[in-house]
């Protein structure tokens, strides 16, 4: 099979669909049961199974209790996030999929974002299309979160490479409900077994902006196809968490590395490998990123604006299909302002304007948009590399879970040095238990 066939399916598995909705899927997928229950759960988890006995008509395999979880019931600020023990149970609608009690998760500032509702356009129609139905489902109330680390204590039929009781590290993808909550059901393709020497916080931040980086570097920047030796990169903002990762990805694969960061960070990203650190405040800052300069890929994990991106083209290679990689993209700003159809019209212009204003497209380079997606193989291959330990996550600091409001105050300040993480500790969780 050929590895764009790979990449396709691969995707594609990640995005679980809803059976009960889709007749010619379901005929694919055969009745599902849980095989296991786990025994010492803490709240009540009755499974309730309506399954019918026919091949076409399958249905999901419910959940019928409360758990724990921080949810927003409004796009509005950080502070109107709602901590509550009746938040509903999540689905496992597909054989395929394990349900996890979450013990640790990460902040990303994608979650600060949404919660004021960055996205909710294409992230609502995404929804909608999984759902296939012609209404714009309701989102709230809306769990945040997006990776996390945790026990299963579920699985469906077709699960083969875990058993109940493994703890597991995994990401959910943006149009699910997130893992800020007690219990997380996802496809087994989005989770991997936590590596014994990692502990649960540090697992909880690796897939999520590791995957990042490692969907913008191989599939943006094309080291997918194209081997990273003999590549000289440059990763703007190396202290934060998909600057980490993409830093010891890059030495991994055998690139050369330069990045930049803060004065104060410079000890931590030098640990992390990079052969060449840049203080981006220094006088000489541009002069030495010339001198190590020029770039087969400039990846921006810094999150500069997008109208300082031509700063940077002139240091990309002339005539080597070099590549600018933001990881802001407009897609879901435009989607948000201008509706779906404008949105999409407002993309194209975003992304030819600044590859033609740059002079990126009359040298052969290109600006492209990097995102953040669901792949199984990457998800694999950090962990892997994290087992090996050939991968460490940086941790800035760890909040208790009835702090969740803290730990999203920290992400939104910025100038972070690795993860932001919250622990699902007992207290907190007995405590919301009592009072919510
Ligand atoms: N599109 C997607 O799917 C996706 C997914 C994940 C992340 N992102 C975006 O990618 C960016 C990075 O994410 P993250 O989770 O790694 O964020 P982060 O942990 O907040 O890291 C950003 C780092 O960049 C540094 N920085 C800021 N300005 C800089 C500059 N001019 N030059 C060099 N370093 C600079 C910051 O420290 P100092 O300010 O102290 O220098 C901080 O350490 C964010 O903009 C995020 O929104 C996008």
């Amino acid at each position: 099979m050929s590895k764009s066939n790979t990449i396709f399916r691969i995707v594609f598995r990640s995005f679980p669909i809803s059976p009960s909705k889709n007749t010619f899927v379901s005929r694919t997928i055969q009745r599902r049961t849980l095989t296991t229950i786990a025994n010492d759960m803490t709240v009540d988890m009755t499974a309730t199974d309506h399954e019918t006995e026919t091949e076409t008509t399958p249905t999901q395999t419910t959940w019928s209790s409360k758990m724990i979880a921080w949810q927003a019931h409004s796009y509005s600020t950080i502070d109107d996030l709602v901590l509550t023990s009746n938040a509903r149970s999540p689905t496992m609608v597909a054989a395929h999929e394990v349900l996890v009690r979450v013990k640790a998760s990460s902040v990303n500032p994608l979650d600060v974002l949404m919660a004021e509702g960055f996205g909710q356009v294409l992230l609502g129609t995404i929804r909608q299309a999984q759902q296939m139905s012609l209404h714009k489902p309701v989102e709230f109330p809306l769990t945040l979160g997006r990776d996390f680390c945790g026990e299963i204590i579920a699985k469906g039929v077709k699960v083969k490479s875990f058993d109940v009781g493994d703890v597991v590290m995994g990401v959910v993808p943006p149009f699910h409900q997130g893992c800020h909550s007690e219990f997380v059901a996802v496809p087994e393709g989005l989770v991997a077994k936590k590596p014994d020497h990692l502990t649960i916080e540090e697992a909880a931040g690796l897939l999520y902006t590791g995957m990042t980086a490692w969907s913008a570097l191989k599939l943006v920047g094309g080291l997918y196809i194209w081997k990273a030796t003999n590549k000289n990169v440059l990763v703007i903002g190396g202290s934060g968490g998909v600057g980490n990762c993409a830093i010891q990805l890059l030495k991994h694969w055998g690139a050369k590395v330069t990045t930049t960061c803060d004065s104060t960070a410079i000890n931590l990203v030098k640990g992390l490998g990079p052969d060449n650190v840049i203080d981006y405040t220094a006088k000489d800052a541009r002069q030495q990123l010339e001198e190590h300069g020029k770039y087969d890929i400039i990846l921006d994990a810094a999150g500069i604006s997008y109208n300082k991106i031509g700063v940077y083209t002139p240091l990309l290679k002339g005539w080597a299909c070099s590549t600018f990689i933001t990881l802001r993209s407009p897609i879901l700003h435009n989607t948000d302002s201008y509706g779906l159809v404008g949105g999409m019209v407002k993309n194209a212009i975003d992304l030819l304007v600044p590859n033609i204003l740059s002079g990126a497209v009359f040298k052969g380079s290109s600006i492209r948009w990097g995102t953040f997606l669901p792949i199984e193989c990457g998800i694999k291959e950090l962990a892997k590399l994290a087992e090996e330990k050939k991968i460490l996550i940086p941790l800035e600091k760890t909040f208790k879970f009835k702090d969740l409001k803290d730990a999203y105050k920290r992400v939104q300040d910025g100038h972070l040095r690795g993860k932001v993480i919250i622990t699902f500790d007992k207290p907190s969780m007995d405590k919301a238990r009592l009072t919510n």
